[in-house]
């Protein structure tokens, strides 16, 4: 089980403390060009978790290498990129980049899915065009606002993806008490945080039981039991976000609480509750053969996409 960051929530320059204390280090999406990002107000907190409009604020791919990626790679843990973009072109140019940078242990494309259509489709295309330009590992990460995420992550399986990263936020919205008017700058924003946690997960159990890909499960993980469940639900490794910003000491103490549970649940190693959910009879967790439904037929989009 490897502890990371999610991207966006933590930034290793000024809190290299933080991580170190995690198994690998996810930089905030790069894009190729410079952006601005949106208008303020980009973070808002609601009871259930928080909403950002930061809108991939980032000083662009090029910046991003020659000032960035030095300081970064004095970190004692891997690097991972999280990748941006508006085509599969911008993607692909990103990943080719990259590719002749041995800092970077690997990549994370922060695949958005614009064509609601066929988020599957748009998947396919930019995991491909990326894959073509790069032989590092590629981590797909995925948004819960799809009908399907397993079709979305088969799709990325099939076009090359080492790994999921699992899930990006959600749209959400908050209202100023007084004036009513939408809280942040750009009216809706993305929702993190505890709200997002039963979604992440069951997008993570959905995706475990379709595709053999490891994965990066996250949404609202703040303890040591959170954690537990998502690699129950199939993720080998969680990341961290929302709660980053105000416990900046959690990956420590998500490790303790993580090593008490195993002990509660007499397990020898936390790994062994990787897959649980999936496991036969219900609570045995430990030597238990791992029982994964047979990977449904219908899921294949192979030919369709190829064709
Ligand atoms: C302030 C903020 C900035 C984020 N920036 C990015 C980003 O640049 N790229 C990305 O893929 N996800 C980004 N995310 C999403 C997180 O990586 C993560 O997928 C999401 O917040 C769910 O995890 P959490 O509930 O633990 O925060 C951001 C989230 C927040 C709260």
């Amino acid at each position: 089980m490897r502890l990371l960051n999610a991207s966006g929530c933590l930034d290793a320059l000024t809190a290299p403390e933080v991580a170190a204390a995690l198994d690998v280090f996810v930089t905030k999406t790069v894009t190729p060009k410079p952006r601005a990002g949106n208008a303020p107000v980009r973070i808002a907190e609601t009871d259930v978790g928080m909403l950002n409009s930061i809108g991939l604020a980032n000083a662009g791919l090029d910046r991003f290498v020659q000032e960035t990626l030095p300081r970064l790679s004095r970190l004692p843990v891997p690097v991972w990129v999280s990748v941006g973009g508006f085509s599969a072109e911008d993607y692909a140019a990103s990943c080719a980049v990259l590719d002749a940078c041995a800092e970077v242990a690997a990549i994370e494309l922060n695949v958005s899915c614009p064509n609601v259509e066929a988020p599957w489709a748009s998947a396919w295309e930019i995991v491909a065009a990326a894959r073509r330009e790069t032989g590092k590992e590629l981590y797909a990460k995925l948004s819960p606002s799809v009908p399907d995420i397993a079709t979305v992550a088969v799709a990325a399986s099939e076009a090359g993806a080492d790994g999921l990263s699992l899930v990006n936020t959600m749209r959400g919205m908050s209202l100023d008490p007084r004036t009513l008017r939408p809280t942040l700058g750009t009216g809706s924003g993305g929702l993190s945080g505890p709200a997002l946690r039963p979604i992440a997960l069951a997008a993570v159990h959905a995706c475990a039981q379709a595709t053999d890909l490891p994965i990066v499960g996250m949404g609202g993980v703040s303890s040591g039991r959170h954690t537990l469940e998502f690699l129950a639900a199939g993720a080998s490794s969680v990341a961290l976000g929302t709660v980053l910003f105000s416990d900046p000491g959690a990956p420590g103490r998500i490790r303790t609480e993580l090593s008490a549970e195993a002990d509660e649940l007499g397990l020898a190693s936390i790994d062994n509750a990787i897959g649980a959910a999936f496991r036969m009879p219900a609570g045995v967790l430990e030597g238990a053969a791992v029982t994964k439904p047979p990977k449904s037929k219908n899921r294949s989009i192979s030919g369709a996409i190829l064709s």
